[in-house]
């Protein structure tokens, strides 16, 4: 039987992606052209200059794509898209092209939802299947728990009320003068600093629902860093010190958090395999500390490797299955920029 192929297109938020997929999962080529350099200075992504960049990349990050897996367009079994959630004008780019693709080769399109391909990139690296599980998404939009099913159904059974926590990370950056985005920066920061130097208030950690909220904590750091505006002490200027020190704790205490709720959420549901997906997952203390704890209770961890948990299109694999299970879209198919679940 000769091999299939499936090219995978992402481009919901501010990463023009594709990447080559195997029948078997194997990742052929797996192109992220990152747009930081262009929203670096707006301390977040700008959805009309998002957009204006996917349109102007989408094709050249295919053909990379193709050339890395050495493969023409003919020899493609699929064409998979990210549809939701993200933002509008940058979905609308990656489905065009899956569209225009899929008609012109006569190949199946199919429908893929980013959150869960941030899940399915833990099973990628796995040989046996780890569903059932508890899921943790956390990214830039989201800090979701998930009950993953075997059939690869994912019940949401948790959320922020507020910040996601990389938008924590990306927000407290800023506080603290530290590059966009965030994560990444106040990781290296925090290297230097004291994590225990700020107690800042572990929101919801001992609240018996699963749910999640970082505003407080954002704003903890504000007060923190700059003062408050209603306080008559005012913090001493901010040294390197003070800011590694700042870091540090705030990194701590989203850290424990997520850890804290992960665990609660596998006791609950009695499940013994954990899998955390999204760009915060990248972060070195949340994969050591989520080890720790994951090797004292005995649960099997199932964490992608840091270039795919951060948006990539690799993830998007999730679509064999759909494929499997007759899910073709057509093409009128749509984007779903908001959250529907
Ligand atoms: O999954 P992702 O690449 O895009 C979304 O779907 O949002 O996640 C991006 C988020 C950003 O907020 C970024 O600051 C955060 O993930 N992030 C990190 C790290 N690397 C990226 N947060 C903490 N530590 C990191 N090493
Ligand atoms: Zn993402």
């Amino acid at each position: 039987q000769p091999e299939e192929y499936l090219l995978a297109i992402e481009s919901s938020c501010d990463e023009t992606a594709a990447a080559v997929i195997t029948r078997d999962m194997k990742i052929l080529s797996n192109i992220v052209s990152s747009q930081t350099d262009l929203h670096e200075k707006f301390g977040g992504v700008v959805p009309e200059i998002a957009s204006r960049a996917h349109l102007e990349r989408i094709l050249p990050v295919i053909d990379d794509a193709l050339q890395k897996a050495n493969l023409s367009l003919d020899q493609l079994t699929a064409i998979a898209v990210a549809t939701e959630p993200g933002l509008v004008g940058s979905l609308l780019i990656g489905l065009t092209a899956a569209k225009t693709l899929a008609m012109v080769l006569d190949i199946p399109l199919v429908a893929v939802n980013h959150i869960e391909g941030h899940l399915f990139a833990c099973q990628m690296q796995e040989t046996n299947p780890i569903f059932p599980a508890i899921g943790l998404v956390v990214s830039g939009g989201h800090t979701n728990l998930y009950h993953c099913l075997p059939t690869f159904e994912f019940e949401l059974i948790g959320a922020t009320i507020d910040d996601a926590a990389g938008e924590a990370f990306d927000k407290v950056a800023k506080i603290l003068g530290l590059p966009y985005p965030g994560g990444p920066s106040i990781e290296q920061t925090a290297v230097k600093g004291n994590p225990q130097a700020f107690p800042f208030p572990r929101t919801f950690l001992k609240d018996p629902e699963l749910r999640f909220s970082f505003s407080g904590l954002k704003t903890a750091v504000l007060y923190a860093a700059l003062g408050n505006p209603g306080a008559k002490k005012q913090p001493p200027p901010l040294t390197a010190e003070r800011i590694a020190d700042l870091a540090a704790s705030f990194q701590e205490t989203v850290v424990d958090v997520l850890v804290g709720k992960c665990q609660q959420a596998l006791m609950q549901f009695r499940h013994s395999t954990l899998c955390v997906g999204g760009g915060v997952a990248a972060n070195t203390l949340l994969r050591e500390r989520l080890t720790e704890m994951t090797n004292k209770a005995g649960i099997h961890l199932s964490m992608a490797p840091p270039d795919l948990c951060t948006d990539n299109a690799a993830m998007a694999a999730i679509a064999w299955h759909h494929l499997d299970q007759g899910r073709i879209a057509s093409l009128d198919l749509d984007v779903t920029p908001g959250l529907v679940r």
